[in-house]
C-alpha cells in the first residue's frame, strides 16, 4: 500500500488499543442499562462509576462534578445555555475565535434576548484578559473562553480570566476539548467553574464527552427526561463510550508528558522544513503559548483546499483553514479575527500531529508540499499573486 500520513489529530484520533480493549465487554456481556437495579444494570453502573472516578481523579475534582454527554458540541451547548438559562436573562462574554459549538450557542441565546460580547484577539490569536475585564457588566452572567484553539493552537490566559470571574462571582466556562490530555493544567487553580472535553480528540471513541461542573454552580439541563447524570443531562448513558473516555484519560495521564516533547520537536521539524523549502509560508498562532502538536501554516497565494486535496493524493491528511459555505470559499473566522490578510488566510493548512507521527512522516510531507505549492502558485491566474 502507498504511504499514508495522518496529520489531522485535532479533528479526530484513532481509538487507542488499550481503550478499545476496555470498551469491548460493554458492547456484549456488560450491556445492561446502568439505571437498572439488577446485576446486569449494576455491572454497567460499575463501568460508568469507574470512568467517572478516573476522569474526576485526573482533573482532581470530585466524581459527582463530572457529567457525561454525547460530544464536545453537546458539552459546550449544555455549558453555555445551561449557565444562561439558570439565570433567565443577562449578558455573556465569549471570544470571536471560539469553536462554533460555543459561538452558535451564544448566537442562539441572543435570539432569546440575552446579550453577548464577543471579545477580539491579537495577531497571535490571544484574548486579552483586560478586554474581558472591560466587557464585564453588572448583569454579566457567564464568561466562556476556550483553553486552546483547535485551528491555530494558541493557549489562552485562562488563569488570568478565571481570576477576574472568580473575584466577581461570574461562572467561567472553558472549552478544553483541545487541551485535556494534551497539556497539564489545574482546573481549581485556574478558577474554572465548567469545563468541556471530548473523547475522540484523545484516542477515545467519537460521540462521547464530558463536562466538569464545579459543585454549587447554577446550571440547568438542556435535554430533559430521566434522572441521569444527577439531572444535568437526561438519557441512558453511552456506557461503552464513557468507559473508553475514562481509559483514554488514564492513558493520556501516563503518556502525555513524554509525547508533548516529541510532538513539539516534530512540529518544529515540519515548520522549519517547510520554511526552508517553500517561499512565503508562515506559522500562525502564538510563537510560544501553543499546543505542542499543532502547526497552522499559511501559504500565501495558495488555496488551502487545493493544497489539502493535492496532499491527499499523496496519502497525506491535513485540514484546510478555510471553509466552503454555499459555494463560496471563506477564510476561517479565527484567522479573520486575528486580522490575517486574505492572501495569507485563504492558504491556511492545519497539521496536527499525534502519537503515530514519525520524523519520516514529517520529511515526506515537506518533500511533497514543496512541488505542490509551486504548481498551485504557477496555476494562479496572471495578476492574482
Ligand atoms: C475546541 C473544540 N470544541 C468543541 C469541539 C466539538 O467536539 P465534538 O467533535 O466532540 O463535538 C471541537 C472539535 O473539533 C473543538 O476542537
Amino acid at each position: 500500500m502507498s504511504r499514508r500520513v495522518y496529520l489531522d489529530h485535532n479533528a479526530s484520533t484513532p481509538v487507542h488499543p488499550e481503550v478499545l480493549a476496555e470498551m469491548l465487554p460493554y458492547f456484549s456481556e456488560r450491556f445492561g442499562n446502568p439505571s437498572s437495579i439488577h446485576a446486569f444494570g449494576r455491572e454497567a453502573r460499575e463501568g460508568l462509576d469507574g470512568a467517572r472516578e478516573r476522569v474526576a481523579g485526573y482533573l482532581r475534582v470530585s466524581a459527582p462534578e463530572i457529567v457525561f454527554t454525547s460530544g464536545g458540541t453537546e458539552s459546550d451547548n449544555l455549558a453555555v445555555k445551561g449557565l444562561a438559562w439558570a439565570r433567565g436573562r443577562g449578558h455573556l462574554i465569549t471570544s470571536r475565535i471560539e469553536h462554533h459549538a460555543v459561538l452558535r450557542a451564544c448566537q442562539a441565546l441572543e435570539g432569546h434576548g440575552f446579550d453577548v460580547t464577543y471579545v477580539g484577539v491579537d495577531e497571535h490569536g490571544m484574548v486579552d484578559p483586560d478586554e474581558v475585564r472591560r466587557a464585564i457588566r453588572p448583569d454579566t452572567i457567564a464568561v466562556s473562553v476556550m483553553h486552546a484553539n483547535s485551528e491555530i493552537g494558541t493557549i489562552q490566559p485562562i488563569g488570568e480570566i478565571g481570576r477576574l470571574t472568580r473575584e466577581r462571582g461570574i461562572p467561567f466556562h472553558v472549552d478544553a476539548v483541545q487541551t485535556l490530555g494534551k497539556i497539564p493544567f489545574d482546573v481549581g487553580a485556574l478558577g474554572i467553574d465548567v469545563l468541556s472535553f471530548s473523547a475522540h480528540k484523545i484516542y477515545g471513541p467519537k460521540g462521547v464527552a464530558g463536562l466538569y461542573v464545579r459543585k454549587g454552580t447554577k446550571m440547568v439541563a438542556v435535554q430533559h427526561g430521566g434522572e441521569h447524570e444527577r439531572r444535568r443531562r437526561a438519557g441512558t448513558e453511552n456506557v461503552a463510550g464513557i468507559v473508553g473516555l475514562g481509559k483514554a484519560v488514564e492513558v493520556r495521564a501516563r503518556d502525555m508528558a513524554a509525547e508533548a516533547g516529541r510532538l513539539a520537536a516534530l512540529r518544529d521539524r515540519l515548520v522549519d522544513g517547510l520554511r526552508k523549502g517553500v517561499p512565503e509560508v508562515r506559522l500562525s498562532g502564538h510563537p510560544v503559548q501553543r499546543l505542542p502538536g499543532t502547526a497552522s501554516l499559511l501559504f500565501r497565494h495558495v488555496e488551502s483546499e487545493s493544497l489539502v486535496l493535492g496532499l491527499d493524493l499523496k496519502g497525506i491528511a491535513v485540514s484546510a483553514g478555510s471553509a466552503c459555505t454555499s459555494g463560496n470559499v471563506e477564510p476561517s473566522h479565527v484567522l479573520v479575527a486575528m486580522g490575517v490578510p486574505l492572501d495569507w488566510a485563504m492558504g491556511a493548512v492545519r497539521c496536527s500531529l499525534g502519537r503515530s507521527t514519525t520524523a519520516g512522516d514529517i520529511d515526506y510531507v515537506v518533500e511533497c508540499a514543496e512541488p505542490l505549492v509551486r504548481k498551485l502558485r504557477a496555476a494562479l491566474p496572471v495578476g492574482a499573486a
